[in-house]
This record gives structure tokens, sequence and C-alpha cells, in this order.
């Protein structure tokens, strides 16, 4: 694959620029009649935090599903480590961790045991394996509940834990299914912080989420998918700017309305010459996926 002259900007030290870790190209998948990914394309690069951000039903999983060798895609090329999916499963498999968005850990044994059983799946060396799993429950913050039940842990513990599960093998490609769903906003914030971490120690990773504010503040690039199409690419910055880094708010009787422009003083000049109650503020993500789908970011937030 070729590389890219774009900068992940992740904390890698060497002038090398970065290698393209996954890679779609005009994928399609079709469930009967129903089109859930619509041609599809995208990079993403070594040392990248990648958001995919949609609606309930975009398109999200099954993307992901499709890199994961879960679900084959109907059309299209997809690649993941230098591999192409389709005929290396097995290779591809051995180069990336899976956080699923529904908690799958075994509830009867502990959190260790978990972790020894995906060692034990994924051939990690016996020497190693003892290490390995004390080493992620101490990442993770769990080692002083590593002996309990799973089915004793909270929402945020379990996600933590199947972070480390997904981290056993030492993958170079993590993939993470809407990683905070369900969870409170403190527990959010301690995912968040994990992702970032991992990041840092090098991990390429590509996370699904709804919440604007998760792709926002963690995502170095976003694709923002509707109805299975890629509809905007770019840093959260690129994409607020190709609307206007100021908006205007104000109410009419058909509702917000929304006005972008480029430097505070236009938006400023703009809202003092409303003869209505009128709000200055920055652009948002939520302003991006309302402008584009022509739907209101609820849709987006709720689900
Ligand atoms: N196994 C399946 N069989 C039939 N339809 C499916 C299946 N998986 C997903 N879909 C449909 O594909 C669309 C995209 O679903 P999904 O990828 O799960 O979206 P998201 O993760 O963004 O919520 C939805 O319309 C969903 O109902
Ligand atoms: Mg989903």
């Amino acid at each position: 694959m070729e590389e890219s002259s774009k900068n992940a900007g992740a904390g890698t030290c060497s002038q090398k620029q970065p290698a393209v870790m996954m890679e779609l190209k005009n994928v399609y998948k079709n469930y009967g009649r129903i089109t859930a990914v619509a041609g599809v394309s995208f990079q993403v690069m070594q040392g990248e935090i990648f958001g995919l951000l949609g609606p309930n039903g975009a398109g999200k999983t099954t993307t992901i599903r499709m890199l994961n060798t879960l679900t084959r895609p109907t059309t299209g090329e997809l690649y993941v480590a230098g591999y192409q999916v389709a005929g290396n499963q097995v290779e591809v498999k051995r180069r990336i961790g899976v956080v699923p968005q529904q908690n799958n850990l075994e509830k009867e044994l502990t959190g260790r045991e978990n972790l020894i059983l995906h060692a034990l799946l994924h051939k990690v060396p016996r020497s190693e394996r003892e290490k390995t799993i004390k080493e992620l429950l101490d990442y993770v913050g769990l080692s002083s509940r590593a002996d309990e039940r799973v089915q004793n842990y909270s929402g945020g513990m379990a996600r933590r834990l199947l972070i480390a599960r997904a981290l056993v093998h030492h993958p170079p490609v993590l993939f993470l299914d809407e990683p905070t769903i369900g969870l409170d906003p403190q527990t959010r914030r301690k995912i968040w912080d994990l992702i970032q971490l991992m990041n840092r120690d090098g991990m390429t990773v590509l996370l699904t989420t709804h919440y604007i504010e998760e792709a926002d503040s963690l995502c170095h690039r976003v694709g923002i998918i509707d109805h299975g199409r890629l509809i905007a690419l770019g840093t959260p910055a690129e994409l607020k700017e190709s609307l206007g880094k100021y908006c205007v708010e104000f109410l009419n009787k058909q509702g917000t309305e929304r006005c972008f422009f480029h430097s505070r003083s236009e938006a400023r000049d703009y809202a003092q010459e409303k003869d209505c109650d009128t709000v200055v503020r920055r652009t948002n993500l939520e302003d991006v996926f309302v402008e584009l789908t022509g739907r209101e970011a609820r849709e987006l937030a709720a689900k």
C-alpha cells in the first residue's frame, strides 16, 4: 500500500511517514435488500485514533466487523496491517484487538481468568502469559479486582477488562465499537484516557461512536457516516472550518437557524443586525452533521 504524507501526530519520533494501517476501497455490504454500507473508502494511518461517527443504523458496526474479518463485504476491498482481509483472516486476526459493543466476557469467570482464556486462544506463550496479564490488569486499573467474578463488575470495569482482553496478544491495531456507550460521564473520561494512553504507546485505533464530543476530543480524524455512506472525512478542526469556525444561532418560526462565518467579527456583525436573540459560538461537529444531513443532531446524540 502507498505511504501517505499525512502525519497522525501520535508521538512517533522517527522522520518516517506513517504507514497505512487500514484501508477500505469502495466497500459495499448488503443484507438482502438493506444496504448497510454503500461504497465506503478511507484510510487509517499508523498512530492515528480514527473515529467513525454516525447515528444508529448508519453502518458503523458493519464496517468494523468487515475490518475484523467477522463479516464479508458484498463488494470492495479491505486491508488491515498490510494484509488484504479476504484470504488472510488468520494474519489479520493476529494483528488486531477487538472491543465489541456488547459485553461478551465470561461472567462466571474472574477478570484474570477471562484474560488467561483469551491468551490461551491466541496461543500467547506460557512464559509470557502471566507477566502480560499482570501488566495489562495494571494498565487498565483492575489489579485489585482481578480475582473477582466479572458478574460483580460495573459497566466501566467490564469495558476496561474488554480493552485489556483485546491487548493480550499485543496487537498493533485496536478496534473499539462504541467504547463508552451507556457509561456515565466520569467513567467515559477514564476510557478516553485509556485510549489516549494506548495510542501514545503506539497503537493505531479505530473506534465508532455516536457521541459527538467523543469524536471531537479523542480522534485525530473523523469519518461521518450516514445511511452507509461516508459523508465527511477530516480532522475535527478541518470539518468545522469547512463550515466556518463561528456560528450564529437564533430561533425563527421554522425552528433553530444557524449561519456560519470564518471570523468572530463577521459573526458578531451579523448577530448585531438580527432583531432577535442570537448566540455566537464556535462551530462544533454537531453542526457539521446537521448541515450535511439536514437532520437534527438529536438523532445522533439520543441513540
Ligand atoms: N446481520 C444483519 N442482518 C440484516 N441487517 C443488518 C445486519 N446487521 C446490520 N444490519 C442493518 O444494517 C444497517 C447498519 O447497521 P449497523 O452497521 O449495525 O449500524 P450502526 O452500527 O451504525 O448502528 C442497519 O439498517 C441494520 O439494521
Ligand atoms: Mg453499531
